[in-house]
């Protein structure tokens, strides 16, 4: 199947690692034009090379860099056809655990930056080719992740965004997709809290969550990087508006 991907520019948001390196990853090998955005470090820079894409080095949690961000990713790639909304998650903890400096951290770097993400991106998007966005959530938008009740408040409200754009944006499609636990270095550190805080050994902790996933094991960034290409690509056509779970079967409810 050819995703008709080649030549399409495409700004992926936290590209240095993880999951926003692995779309972009995925994305370039069917041939689209990368513009890679994290905050300014050797692995943004190893990333671009790699791939051939530009990096835009920028912090999405300040109240100019997501603007300013987008604004240079459409200048480099002369234009836009795919968004990625993506960047660092919301700190952890329990309520309890959480001030107002956590939940404004949490706030401006979650729902702010994808917000002004969007809104800067939408009018190249809207003279782009075969347009679509596509915003990286969490498993909590359809079931509370234990100790993270930022994430439990913030992607719902982005999917609830998602549901809102699609009848507004049309035709740019706008799509989720929601990991449940992939192996990077977000859900390595979510475990380590977890483990320093329960006193339990990382591996005990790391075998409970493993014990809820069907398939048995953390997903590769490159599965989840797989199917975020798909989701943007125009073999994706006629798929807007929902979030797609990339979980192993961890989450039973129904969508
Ligand atoms: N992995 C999972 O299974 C999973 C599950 C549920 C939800 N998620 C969510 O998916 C998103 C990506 O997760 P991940 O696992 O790929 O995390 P990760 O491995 O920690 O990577 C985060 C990426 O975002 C960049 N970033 C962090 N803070 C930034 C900032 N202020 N401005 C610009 N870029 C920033 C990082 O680069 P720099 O630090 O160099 O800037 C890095 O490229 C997160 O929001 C996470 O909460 C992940």
């Amino acid at each position: 199947m050819d995703l008709g991907l080649e030549g399409r520019r495409i700004m992926v948001g936290g590209a240095s690692r993880g999951l926003g390196a692995a779309i972009a990853e995925a994305a370039a090998e069917e041939g689209a034009r990368t513009a890679l955005v994290a905050r300014q470090s050797e692995a943004l820079r190893a990333v671009a090379s790699r791939l051939g894409g530009v990096t835009i080095a920028a912090d999405l949690t300040t109240a100019d860099g997501p603007a300013d961000a987008t604004r240079r990713a459409i200048d480099a790639l002369g234009g836009l056809d795919g968004l990625v909304v993506n960047s660092g998650g919301p700190p952890p903890g329990s309520f309890a655990a959480l001030d107002e400096t956590a939940w404004e951290r949490a706030i401006t770097g979650t729902l702010q930056a994808a917000l002004r993400v969007i809104r800067t991106a939408l009018p190249a998007l809207d003279d782009g080719c075969d347009p679509a966005i596509l915003l990286v959530l969490s498993s909590s938008v359809r079931e509370p992740v234990a100790n993270l009740v930022t994430s439990n408040v913030l992607r719902p409200g982005l999917n609830g965004l998602i549901k809102s754009l699609v009848g507004e944006i049309a035709p740019i499609r706008i799509n989720g997709i929601a990991p449940g636990r992939i192996d990077t270095d977000r859900v390595r550190s979510l475990d380590r809290t977890r483990s320093e805080e329960s006193g339990q050994p990382i591996e005990e902790v790391k075998a409970q969550n493993v014990a809820r996933i069907p398939l048995g094991r953390y997903g590769e960034p490159a599965e989840l990087g797989r199917v975020g290409a798909f989701l943007l690509s125009r073999a994706a056509s006629y798929v807007n508006g929902v979030v797609v779970a990339v979980d192993g079967g961890m989450i039973r409810s129904l969508p």
